[in-house]
């Protein structure tokens, strides 16, 4: 999918998306716990920047346990932006907030951050090395030594057991009650316009891309949690 597909796509899904995922937050939960601890001890005054931040859920979970930081919120789909920008409203977070709508490469800031979130976003970007491009230009949103904290969906697709995993993880989003015809989309688009490559593959592009130490440190299903320290 070219960017003005994906935008397209999530323009598509807004209205619906967080009422879609709502009964996979056990997975973000799970992956916000670890989180927690590894951002503890950043200053009460850190900047973060979220790329594809969708409706701001890791921005909501961050901004109430750190009441002094600030974020960079970049987000292609108006769409999916405006959920955000209200739902952090109605917390009383948004003017913690700069709200950017579109790409990275159209966010014309000098300002470096502590910390850049990037959750499964990464993935939607099949070309290897624009996929560690991507990784660089959030390289360059951070301080030196700042962190990477990520998600991706990650597999050997090419292993024996990836069908096994793969038919485990879809039957979890059935439970959750994730409609038959959006599942065939998704079967469609990890297919077709989703690299889901094996975690080796993803932590060593990142830190190609400029970081140093790429670590994983939660897997639920078939997402990947990783963190790495711009170099
Ligand atoms: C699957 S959603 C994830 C949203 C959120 N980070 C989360 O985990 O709940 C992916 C989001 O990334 C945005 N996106 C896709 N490609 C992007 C890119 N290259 N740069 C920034 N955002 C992107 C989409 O518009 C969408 O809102």
């Amino acid at each position: 999918m070219n960017q003005e597909e994906i935008t397209a796509l999530f323009d598509q899904q807004a209205a619906n998306y967080d009422k879609q995922w709502q009964k996979m937050s056990a997975i973000h939960n799970g992956m916000y716990f670890f989180i927690e601890s590894l951002v503890a001890k950043l200053p009460a005054n850190a900047k973060i920047i979220c790329v594809g931040a969708g409706t701001g859920k890791e921005i909501q979970f961050l901004a109430k346990r750190f009441p002094g930081w600030t974020f960079t919120v970049v987000e292609p789909s108006g769409a999916m932006l405006n959920i955000c920008r209200d739902a952090l409203a109605k917390q009383g977070m948004d003017s913690r907030c700069y709200f950017h709508e579109g790409y990275l490469n159209t966010l014309h800031s000098t300002d470096r951050h502590d910390v850049a979130t990037c959750f499964n976003v990464s993935h939607f970007i099949v070309d290897i090395a624009k996929r560690t491009a991507f990784f660089a230009e959030i390289a360059d949103t951070l301080k030196p030594s700042g962190l990477l904290i990520g998600s991706d969906l990650s597999f050997d697709i090419h292993a024996q057991n990836y069908q096994s995993a793969l038919a485990l993880w879809f039957s979890v989003m059935s439970d959750a009650d994730i409609s038959a015809e959006n599942i065939e989309k998704m079967k469609n688009a990890y297919a077709n316009d989703v690299a889901i490559l094996p975690q080796h593959e993803i932590l060593s592009l990142i830190e190609r891309a400029g970081f140093d130490s790429a670590t994983p440190f939660y897997q639920a299903g078939l997402i990947q949690a990783y963190f790495a320290k711009r170099k």
